[in-house]
């Protein structure tokens, strides 16, 4: 499908062919009228969420880092490092193979928001990394290649970036239902590693500056926003996923009406359950981190994977799964509207971020995702 001009007026495209996926796309970047109104909603509201990592003072941490036991170093320096290399997977994919995939302007400029605010998060990981190990930054950066723990983390959505951008490059070819399943796992591994992958690395640092009275603030105030940012993500991807099943004209539904899609779900969901676990089991091999154990990493994992599944419109996966107190703690900390007043009370911390209240222009996104997601409550 590679084309041979980057935007192409000899191509009319007329408004109602658009499609999201497999459809005609001449690049003309025009934005008067939009067939899914949640993708004007939902790009609108992250750049309003923009934020940059420098405004975010590392001092306290820096002083309070070389304190904490030289196993939660280990941990915290781990978690980073995987970090980093998840958003630098999301950032490429999103920028380099989705934003190039897509046959419609207003998804075009969903993916490379989206792909922008993972270029954030990759830079906070560096700028965390140089405030705190200022003479060794390089050394802690290095590490990453003989870590293999993480190094074949995202094999998974790695290959299913590359074989989409295989396509692309008309190296490789499908049949019409063929490229839709290929589309639909790419997405389905987008969703389920922005909604579950990174969830126990986020657990152990609230975990690590809540036990060690707030020795990371500055760490843990960029992984709320980083947090922020995913469950915005989530709400993107589920969004697209929840259009494709229910929209006759974006030529997904019949894929959602077969056992196909759920199976290859419940195959994903299950796969990141295991690792997660592994990963949690890894970072607790390095010494004891409070209140965590491998049983309580599997029931958040669990709860979280069902919740996501819900989401998509499937049924849980894991039944009686227990609702540990955790969960609610997590979430309550996580929640970066809570943290700004009481910060602003309590420090003078250079904390600038106008439109992180949630405080949408557009009062229909609420209602919108309420409806894609067909949430009860
Ligand atoms: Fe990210
Ligand atoms: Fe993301």
């Amino acid at each position: 499908m590679k084309k041979n001009k980057i935007v192409d007026l000899d191509l009319v495209v007329p408004i109602k062919d658009i499609k999201i996926f497999l459809g005609k796309y001449n690049g003309f970047q025009r934005y008067d009228v939009y067939k899914h109104p949640f993708s004007k909603v939902i790009e609108k509201s992250m750049r309003q969420a923009f934020w940059t990592p420098e405004e975010i003072s590392m001092i306290a941490d820096r002083e309070n880092f070389k304190n904490l036991p030289d196993h939660i170093k280990e941990v915290f320096i781990n978690n980073l490092l995987f970090q980093t290399f998840m958003d630098s997977v999301q950032n490429r994919g999103l920028d380099s193979v989705m934003s190039e995939l897509v046959t419609s302007s207003e998804w075009e400029s969903v993916f490379k928001s989206q792909a922008y605010f993972e270029l954030i998060h990759s830079l906070s990981y560096s700028h965390i990394i140089r405030e705190m190990f200022s003479s060794n930054a390089t050394e802690i950066f290095d590490r990453i290649y003989d870590i293999p723990m993480i190094k074949n983390r995202t094999d998974k959505e790695i290959e299913a970036y590359s074989v989409i951008k295989k396509y692309i490059n008309n190296e490789i070819t499908f049949s019409d239902d063929e490229i839709k399943k290929k589309i639909l796992t790419l997405l389905i591994h987008i969703f389920f590693l922005e909604g579950l992958k990174f969830y126990i690395s986020f657990m152990v640092t609230y975990m690590i500056n809540n036990a060690y009275q707030d020795a990371i603030p500055g760490v843990t105030k960029i992984i709320k926003l980083i947090n922020f940012d995913e469950d915005m993500h989530v709400a993107v991807v589920g969004g697209l996923i929840n259009i494709l099943r229910r929209d006759e004209s974006e030529g997904f539904t019949h894929l959602f009406k077969s056992t196909w899609f759920q199976e290859e779900c419940y195959k994903i969901v299950e796969e990141i359950v295991i690792d997660e676990v592994k990963w949690g089991d890894y970072l607790l091999s390095f010494g004891p981190i409070p209140s965590l154990t491998r049983e309580v990493f599997e029931v958040f994992m669990k709860h979280y994977a069902n919740d996501r599944l819900e989401r998509i419109g499937l049924e849980h996966l894991y039944k009686n799964v227990e609702r540990i107190d955790i969960i609610d703690w997590f979430n309550t900390y996580k929640d970066i509207n809570k943290d700004n007043t009481a910060q602003q009370e309590a420090t003078a911390l250079n904390y600038n971020i106008g439109s992180m209240d949630m405080d949408y222009e557009d009062k229909d996104l609420e209602k919108l995702l309420k409806r894609l997601f067909k949430r009860e409550s």
